[in-house]
């Protein structure tokens, strides 16, 4: 099999780069109604229809990344104009009216969230027939009927002809397939008429609903747990002014602020400077919840897991650190909204010290017995509970994760910056039922070897990067040739990662592989 992640991809780049900064800030207040834009900008080419619809446009359900997509196509391919505020309101207008129920993103929010080394699982044909130029994601991320699906097939062939000679087309005949296969299953599994998109309308929340405080909790690879609160105050047409506070679990503390826009209900949108770096929120909101992910706008691969829980409500959002070793003490903190009480954690296992007890965060401390049951354990505050404690009296395993992934060359006087290679090193336990059950993430010894002959050959590890060996963190070589390498080729490599966690004196091992490739040109909103 092929490994390849999101990465791998083509598109339409530049515009599209340049337009996903525009999707996290809310149109100016001197913004233009969206139908008179649609009937302007769009109507000489798309034909009025029954009911204020427009060819084409009215007959497709996507993300607000998708609409901007499809914008951007236009002004890229069909020579459409259009300004920044017109098209900030066109994709509001399009994402609020024809955008996707939050069950219809389901799975596939990692495309939009920019996990980039998601290895995805679609089916062969899929993966095979739309899936070797971008991600599944993009087509999963998507509602129309079977005449649209068709529409877009001809709209693929017709556009970049040869598709037909590449590899996965050329074995086959791409087109056929694609009107009689492909179209039929991708109407049946993405319908546009779904009574899940109607029902959202329906039920949503207004956006004031997201007003107020909320205390959250992350985890960012590289640095660890973080917790803090953010407070959203309304800012008119579903945007929003974001503050956050917040502290890393060895106490330090990062603050920010920023605005943040609702599309679809629910697709929070936010653009956060933390003490001076920019970074782009992707959550979703869903009654007291929001999450999704939290990353550097000019490094999507450093971000964060993002939970949070609005004030006022209560709930368990995670327990930092998630484990304990049997036999052992350590001080645990408990982070979540309406918290109060003892915590429980279960048989075994006993709350020696309450350390801070607040309706956010409850810092305890906690023993095990040594003979506590190994495994997962539910952790309960009074009703509250949703979040796990994972008791182990010896490591069975490491995992690095991702345990595939892509880092990129950069810099060296060229215009796009280094992807670095961001790693955790998961311990896994095998439970009193013989399954394995996730620890938790251990600090842990890194370095990276040659992944096969060809790479100790050609001296990747030399020539690609250098590993941090505290941190897992990855950092590429410079872009562009190298005269020290063989025929002067560039800093790509093929590499293991290695990741040593200690475990009372034993030193146990995972591996992973790091491919180092070129830059990613084309850099669209959804892979
Ligand atoms: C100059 C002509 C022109 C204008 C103006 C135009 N489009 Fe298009 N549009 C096209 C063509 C041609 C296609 C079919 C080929 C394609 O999908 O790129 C298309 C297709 C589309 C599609 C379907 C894409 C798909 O994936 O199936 C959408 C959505 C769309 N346009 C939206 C818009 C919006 C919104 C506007 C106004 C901001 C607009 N268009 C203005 C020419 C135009
Ligand atoms: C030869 C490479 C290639 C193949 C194969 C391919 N695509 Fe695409 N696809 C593209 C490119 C390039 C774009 C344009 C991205 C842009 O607008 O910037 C695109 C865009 C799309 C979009 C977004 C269109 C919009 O404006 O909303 C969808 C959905 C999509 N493809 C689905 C599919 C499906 C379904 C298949 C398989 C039947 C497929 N693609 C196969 C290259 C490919």
């Amino acid at each position: 099999m092929i490994k390849r992640t999101l990465r791998a991809g083509t598109s339409s780049g530049l515009l599209a780069l340049a337009v996903c900064a525009a999707l996290h800030s809310p149109p100016s207040l001197a913004a233009r109604d969206a139908q008179a834009i649609l009937k302007e900008t769009c109507q000489g080419c798309h034909t009025p229809e029954a009911e204020g619809g427009l060819s084409r446009i009215s007959h497709q359900r996507k993300t607000p990344e998708g609409w901007l997509m499809s914008i951007a196509r236009m002004q890229i391919m069909h020579g459409v104009q259009i300004g920044d505020d017109d098209r900030r309101t066109l994709v509001k207008y399009l994402a609020d009216t024809q955008g996707l129920a939050p069950s219809e993103t389901e799975g596939v929010r990692y495309a939009l969230e920019r996990r980039l080394n998601t290895v995805e699982t679609f089916d062969v044909q899929t993966s095979q027939m739309c899936g070797r130029c971008h991600s599944g994601a993009r087509v999963a991320l998507q509602r129309r009927p079977a005449q649209e699906w068709e529409r877009l097939v001809h709209f693929h062939l017709g556009q970049w002809p040869s598709l037909e000679y590449q590899a996965l087309s050329r074995d086959r005949d791409w087109f056929d397939l694609a009107r009689k296969e492909m179209v039929p299953l991708l109407a049946k599994r993405y319908p546009l008429d779904n009574p899940a998109w109607a029902k959202w309308l329906a039920s949503a929340p207004k956006a004031e609903a997201l007003v107020g405080d909320w205390s959250f909790s992350g985890h960012l690879p590289g640095k660890g747990e973080l917790a803090g609160v953010m407070s959203v105050a309304a800012d008119g047409n579903d945007s929003f002014k974001v503050g956050i506070k917040g502290q890393y679990a060895d106490g330090s503390p990062f603050n920010g602020e920023g605005s943040a826009i609702l599309y679809s209900g629910y697709e929070w949108r936010g653009n956060v400077s933390i003490d001076g770096v920019p970074l782009r929120q992707v959550f979703a909101a869903q009654g007291n919840a929001l999450q999704g992910r939290m990353f550097e706008a000019e490094h999507d691969e450093r971000g964060l897991d993002f939970i949070a829980a609005k004030q006022g409500s209560s709930r368990l959002l995670a327990v930092q650190p998630g484990y304990l070793k049997a036999g052992s003490e350590a001080e645990v903190t408990l982070i979540g909204s309406g918290l109060s009480g003892t915590p429980s954690f279960g048989k075994g296992v006993q709350v020696v010290d309450v350390i801070e007890q607040g309706a956010n965060r409850i810092k305890v401390r906690l023993k095990a017995a040594a003979d506590a049951r190994p495994g997962l354990r539910n952790v309960t505050v009074g009703s509250l509970n949703g979040a796990t404690l994972a008791v182990y009296s010896q490591i069975a395993e490491v995992k690095v994760v991702p345990e595939f992934s892509v880092a990129r060359v950069g810099d060296g006087g060229s215009s796009t910056p280094k992807v670095q290679g961001r790693f955790d090193a998961e311990a896994w336990g095998k439970g009193a039922d013989g399954k394995p059950y996730r620890i938790g993430v251990f600090p842990a010894q890194w370095k990276v070897e040659p992944f096969d002959e060809r790479a100790r050959e050609d001296e990747d590890v030399k020539f690609a990067g250098q590993m941090q060996a505290d941190s897992g963190v990855f950092i590429p070589g410079d872009a562009g040739p190298n005269p020290q390498r063989k025929m002067s080729t560039n800093n790509a490599g093929n590499l293991k990662v290695i990741a040593a966690v200690d475990d009372a004196g034993k030193s146990l091992t995972g591996e992973g592989q790091l491919i180092v490739t070129v830059q990613r040109w084309n850099n669209p909103p959804i892979p």
